[in-house]
């Protein structure tokens, strides 16, 4: 069997199409306008990249846009203030702060700090809470992401055997509260395994659905997945770099060898990545209507 391969960038460029309608009608009818805020601490080039990312696909769907770039040695105290201010700010609807901060600066507060209702990377406890006890404002991204990928790509969850690597706060544990929910598109029975599980082939060769974030390259071998199922590759693993300076990046399966066995099957580049951005564009909509009470 060789796999269907499911396409992120398709299925990222029809739902970006259908934001792009509804932010067009919100204007249209609410005079409403989605706002999104970056903020970013230090000149990280990775980090820069992915926030001009942001930045360019919000004003391609009609967001409104603004751009905070920090020194390096930004204070706690003025990063808090900022954030403080951007909570007040009514064109603001969705504060994204770019992760990792500088060592210097505690993380964790910072995220706390940000209005659970502008949260719109769904990284805020309250936020992770609602998800947990089947009640979310906001999905987390890349996890939204990916069940967006397998609703649409026709995968049955319900009653599927679903195995996760990774238990990350960011991908592992909220994807496997996600699936596992009473609800449609999800309803799955959910194994998280890790890198203390026993026997991680045990789990993943009775896998339906296998999903690896485990930022580890090979972390699935062909030998670990059972003939047809449906194998989600979350990894961006850098492993060298090109002639002209490139990066060269890989997933965490071991694409060759195991698409000769799965269904389907994400590719990287091309599965998963381009999906964050877009559902943190939605995060952004459903931030905006949830403000001007249109849910
Ligand atoms: N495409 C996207 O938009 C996107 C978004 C986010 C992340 N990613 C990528 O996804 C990958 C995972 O990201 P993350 O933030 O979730 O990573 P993370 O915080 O490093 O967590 C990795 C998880 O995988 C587990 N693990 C590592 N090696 C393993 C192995 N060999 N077998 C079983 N479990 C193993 C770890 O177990 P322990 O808990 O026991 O240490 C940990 O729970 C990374 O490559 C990252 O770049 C992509």
């Amino acid at each position: 069997m060789t796999a269907q391969i499911i396409n992120g960038n398709e299925i990222a460029k029809q739902i970006r199409q259908e934001l792009k309608e509804e932010i067009a009608k919100l204007k249209e009818k609410h005079n409403l306008i989605p706002g999104l805020v970056t903020v970013l601490v230090g000149a990280d080039p990775a980090s820069q990249v992915y926030v001009g990312q942001k930045e360019k696909t919000s004003r391609d769907l009609g967001i409104y846009s603004e751009r905070h770039d920090l020194p390096a040695d930004t204070t706690q105290k003025k990063l808090l203030t900022l954030i403080d201010k951007l909570n007040k700010d009514p064109r603001i609807h969705g504060i994204l702060v770019q992760l990792p901060l500088p060592k210097h600066l505690n993380e964790s507060e910072v995220l706390y700090a940000i209005n659970p209702k502008k949260d719109v990377d769904g990284f805020h406890p309250v936020n992770l809470g609602k998800l947990m006890i089947g009640e979310p404002d906001y999905l987390p991204c890349t996890p939204h992401g990916i069940q967006q990928l397998l609703i649409r790509s026709g995968v049955k969850i319900e009653g599927a055997e679903v195995v996760v690597v990774g238990r990350s706060n960011i991908v592992g544990k909220p994807i496997a509260n996600i699936l596992l929910q009473k609800k449609e598109g999800a309803n799955a029975t959910v194994t998280v395994c890790h890198t203390a599980t026993r026997d991680i082939s045990f789990h993943t060769r009775r896998a339906d659905i296998i999903i690896v974030a485990a930022g580890r390259p090979k972390a699935l071998t062909a030998d670990m997945v059972k003939e047809g199922a449906v194998v989600i590759d979350v990894g961006v693993n850098q492993v060298g770099t090109t002639a002209d300076g490139k990066r060269i990046l890989v997933g965490d399966v071991d694409f060759d060898a195991v698409k000769e066995k799965a269904k389907a099957i994400t590719p990287v580049p091309g599965g998963v990545g381009p999906m964050t951005i877009t559902m943190l564009m939605l995060n952004t909509v459903r931030a905006a209507k949830l403000a001007a009470g249109l849910t």
